[in-house]
């Protein structure tokens, strides 16, 4: 059942260029995309005013990545919430919005519990589900389903890869409709989301080095993780993969939060995974990582061929291929995963079920 791997995790690692092909394939038509199945009419998507995300954990992660893409593509504001957050805050929802809940399961109590509240509230819920007939699945209003398939361990991969696909496929879409992108653009980034499973597949290729790396590091006590704009968002992933299976205490911050506090953890040794896949951010993010090298950290860094120039800083530099950079999450969060899976399998623990952690948290 394990396919010849030794964790479903590592299996499920494997399956995401599948997985992404899969999902792709569902809502993109002849070069277009077509949201017939999820019920989403392009009247609908050009008169939307605001989006409001809501999730839990790696879930609320890909509504992290979202967001700077739907804000930066489609012009309209984003809000990211936690589900556990969103539903005791009283949010204010706006009319001509819409409440976008993303769920693997289907079945996560707060993500739940926020679909219901916006239904009352008479927002319209767009849920992006994995599991067929769930009750996130069959209580939202416009449904897009993700075709992962089965997801056995505790730490997603392949539903959050998959989780990515469709915000993106979103994005693109209402950027068409709200005239935010031209006609070349739209088939541009479509065919570049195609490429997406080729490149995922070649950055699993390169897997032994983060495996030899990953049992170097799989005694650190502390990771950090750090990069702005998309880059936090993959980090967030990253330190949430690092920290639920291999029990390694990690962290992500947005680099520039560095200075207001969190670099006086750093001492000697002390592992900082840099991320770097936006150009614009680069050189910003660079000189965070300068800065906690000399106070003793060990870098590595996580960046795009070409980006050669990292190893004048790095210790040890990972590179994924390059892509949209709207689409980089996809890429870099391959090496992340497969470190938290090394580490943790070097480490002995039982990868597919960690501690105290549940597939589907149905309680509050
Ligand atoms: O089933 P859901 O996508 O709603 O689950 C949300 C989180 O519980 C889930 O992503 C969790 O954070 C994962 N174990 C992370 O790997």
């Amino acid at each position: 059942e394990k396919g010849g791997y030794e964790h479903f995790m590592l299996k499920e690692i494997h399956e995401q260029p599948k997985a992404v092909q899969d999902t792709v394939g569902a809502y993109v038509k002849d070069g277009a995309i077509d949201f017939t199945e999820v019920g989403l009419t392009d009247e609908t998507l050009k008169n939307l005013e605001r989006i409001y995300i809501v999730a839990c954990g790696s879930a609320y992660h890909v509504g992290m990545a979202a967001r700077y893409v739907l804000e930066d593509m489609v012009r309209i504001p984003v809000e990211v919430d936690l589900a556990s957050e969103f539903r005791y805050r009283n949010p204010i929802l706006v009319p001509n919005s819409i409440v976008i809940v993303i769920s693997q399961s289907g079945e996560t109590a707060d993500s739940l519990a926020a679909l219901r509240l916006a239904k009352e509230r008479g927002i319209p819920v767009l849920g992006i589900v994995n599991v067929v007939g769930s009750s996130i699945a069959r209580e939202s209003d416009y449904i897009l389903y993700t075709y992962a398939g089965p997801e056995i361990s505790v730490a997603t991969t392949k539903a959050y890869s998959t989780q990515l696909i469709a915000t993106y496929l979103l994005a693109v879409q209402a950027a068409k409709v709200k005239g935010t992108i031209d006609d070349k653009r739209y088939t541009d980034l479509i065919a570049e989301i195609q490429t997406l499973p080729g490149k995922i597949q070649k950055t699993l290729d390169d897997k032994e080095r983060i495996q030899w790396f990953a049992s170097k590091y799989a005694n650190a006590k502390d990771i950090f993780f750090i990069g702005r704009g998309i880059d936090y968002a993959i980090s967030l992933e990253g330190s949430l993969k690092m920290k639920e299976i291999s029990y390694i205490h990690s962290e992500a911050y947005a680099a520039g939060e560095l200075k207001h506090g969190t670099i006086s953890l750093i001492e000697d040794g002390i592992l900082v995974v840099g991320v770097l896949t936006q150009k614009n951010l680069f050189e910003k993010t660079l000189s965070n990582m300068v800065e906690v090298k000399s106070r003793g950290a060990y870098l590595m860094g996580l960046t795009t061929y070409g980006n050669y120039n990292i190893e004048d800083t790095a210790d040890f530099s990972v590179y994924v291929p390059k892509t949209e950079e709207y689409f980089a999450t996809s890429l870099a969060i391959i090496p992340l995963q497969l470190m938290g899976y090394y580490v943790s399998v070097a480490k002995g623990l039982d990868v597919d079920k960690p501690r105290n952690l549940a597939k589907s948290v149905t309680v509050e």
